[in-house]
């Protein structure tokens, strides 16, 4: 098949759908790849980087779409790319749609099969071509730079001789994919950085990205992802209360705001509120993930930078990934890539398009004259979604001690039983085996046992660097070969000093090893 890619037509779109690298991946599936002339240049690929690559180049779009097979694009097509479409033909872009029914519609009619790259289902084998959480990821990461461009601090904290900079406080609401990439972005540069989310589950995540989840002192329920694919809900109007208290709590004293909040298909939630914007210090930061649904502040101007009287800076950019277009085209190319891979599976250049696949179904949106979306949902279960938590039931004193005391009898009858068993394999090779066999096996038994004792009672995050520590235990080596040493014997000398040398290794490297991964567990 022959796999095409134009030039983007919407202004200022500067990402491409194909790269000289996923170029030469798509060739090794048995695929031709044709370009539109000049369709990379805004990334960084010249017509010539494709032409090293294999890659023929159109001199027109139309040209493009009436040689390939196969046209993949980054943005949902205009009306003219609609009317381009033909029978059989595969058009494999960014979609929306639930919100571009006719162009759907029309590409149903024409004959020609939709693979939406943004209907991707969530689930674990497709994460190699979700294209959302690649393009999220940038937008995360060039949200904080372009606060940092716009703040006149530094984010992280210095003591110099011209003074003491305090660090810069960053507030991300909303943890998803663009969420923690902006919190991973924003600690690495050295701020203080807090999270929230109506996801509980993410706290974790938040937590080891190094910023501090924002708990809200709220009795109801967080939100439990598992319900909508690990998405959020909307939240009832008691929790979105509190929500709000604590962010008027916390924004006069943020210095950069990052707002990611998104429910699917629906307007983005008013998160941060004039009020709270009034409140916020001069100089202060505040960048809309959120514009392009309508922005998770009211005073957020899509595509535009607003500066609020009060002197706060309001980003509501909707570019941030084509902002980085070398990096996102290689991303989104790479995503596209991957999706090509599924869609050849005998890697002949030729498309089987199973729509019995999870991920192929999910993703078509018309195919053989149909309009096959909204899809069924998938079989498997998105990864986000974490297994409920039964609620732990408040246990009496009386009841705690009772389960203690079973927990115990239990404990001691399995070791019992061990015991017992051990004692009879021993009694049984006593009765056959010589005697010195018997002392060195009751010792070897015993330390079997001692030692299972010890490390069950270590928690498992320790395991390793006990294991490492254990190492000193080689100590006897050394010990035994410092006896040696007096033999007389030359082979028996040098051999007691490469075991002195080794069991030495053993040891120091162990400590050290132990000491490293301390470290990891204490806070500087
Ligand atoms: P999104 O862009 O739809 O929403 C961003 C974040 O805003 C979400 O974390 C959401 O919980 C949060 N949010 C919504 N309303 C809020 C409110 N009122 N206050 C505060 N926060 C609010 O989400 P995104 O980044 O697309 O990811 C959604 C989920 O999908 C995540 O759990 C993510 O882990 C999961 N996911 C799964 C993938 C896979 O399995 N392949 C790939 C990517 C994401």
């Amino acid at each position: 098949m022959k796999i095409g890619t134009p030039k983007e037509t919407i202004e200022g779109e500067r990402r491409v759908a194909m790269t000289p690298d996923s170029a030469r991946m798509l060739q090794k599936l048995g695929h031709e790849c044709i370009i539109e002339t000049g369709a990379g240049a805004d990334a960084g690929f010249s017509d010539e980087d494709y032409k090293e690559a294999g890659v023929e180049i159109a001199k027109t779009a139309a040209a493009l779409w009436k040689a390939a097979d196969v046209v993949t694009k980054v943005r949902a097509p205009s009306d003219t790319e609609v009317k381009r479409l033909r029978e059989g033909q595969t058009l494999i872009s960014m979609f929306n749609p639930a919100g571009n029914t006719d162009l759907m519609e029309a590409a149903a009619k024409k004959g020609a099969t939709v693979v939406a790259m943004d209907m991707v289902p969530r689930i674990s084998r497709a994460q190699k071509m979700d294209a959302l959480s690649s393009m999220a990821n940038i937008a995360g990461y060039r949200a904080v730079v372009e606060a940092a461009n716009n703040f006149g601090r530094f984010f992280t904290g210095q003591i110099t001789a011209a003074g003491k900079v305090p660090p810069a406080k960053v507030l991300v609401v909303g943890a998803g994919v663009a969420g923690l990439a902006a919190i991973g972005t924003a600690t690495s540069l050295g701020a203080i950085t807090y999270a929230f989310d109506v996801r509980p589950e993410v706290a974790e995540q938040v937590e080891s990205m190094g910023a501090e989840f924002v708990f809200l002192d709220f009795e109801e329920e967080q939100q439990d992802g598992s319900a909508s694919g690990g998405y959020a809900s909307v939240s009832s109007p008691e929790f979105r209360e509190a929500q709000l208290a604590k962010f008027r709590e916390l924004a006069p004293d943020m210095d950069v705001v990052i707002t990611t909040a998104l429910i699917p298909n629906r307007e983005a939630p008013e998160l941060w509120t004039e009020d709270m914007v009034a409140s916020m210090k001069a100089g202060s930061v505040i960048v809309d993930l959120a514009a392009e649904k309508g922005g998770n502040c009211k005073l957020t101007r899509m595509d535009e930078k607003v500066v609020t009287e009060n002197g706060v800076t309001i980003i509501g950019y909707t570019d941030f990934p084509s902002r980085m277009a070398t990096q996102a085209s290689t991303l989104y190319a790479t995503n596209i890539r991957h999706m090509l891979t599924d869609l050849t599976p005998g890697k002949d250049g030729k498309i089987d398009h199973d729509m019995e696949d999870d991920v192929i179904r999910g993703a078509t949106i018309t195919h053989d004259h149909e309009v096959t979306f909204p899809p069924p949902p998938p079989k498997v279960a998105a990864i986000a979604a974490a297994p409920k938590k039964e609620k732990a039931k408040e246990l009496s004193p009386q009841e705690k001690r009772a389960a203690e005391v079973a927990a115990f009898k239990a404990q001691t009858k399995s070791q019992v039983t061990l015991l017992a068993i051990g004692g009879a394999v021993m009694l049984l090779i006593g009765a056959f085996a010589p005697a010195s066999f018997m002392q060195h096996f009751i010792v070897f038994a015993l330390a079997c046992f001692v030692g299972f004792q010890v490390i069950w009672g270590v928690a498992h995050s320790l395991h390793t660097p006990l294991m490492a520590v254990t190492n000193a235990i080689s100590g006897i080596v050394i010990l035994g070969a410092l006896l040696q040493v007096g033999s007389g014997n030359l082979l028996v000398v040098l051999l007691a000093f490469i075991s002195v040398l080794i069991a030495s290794i053993n040891i120091v490297g162990g400590f050290l090893v132990t000491r490293r991964m301390l470290a990891m567990f204490q806070k500087s």
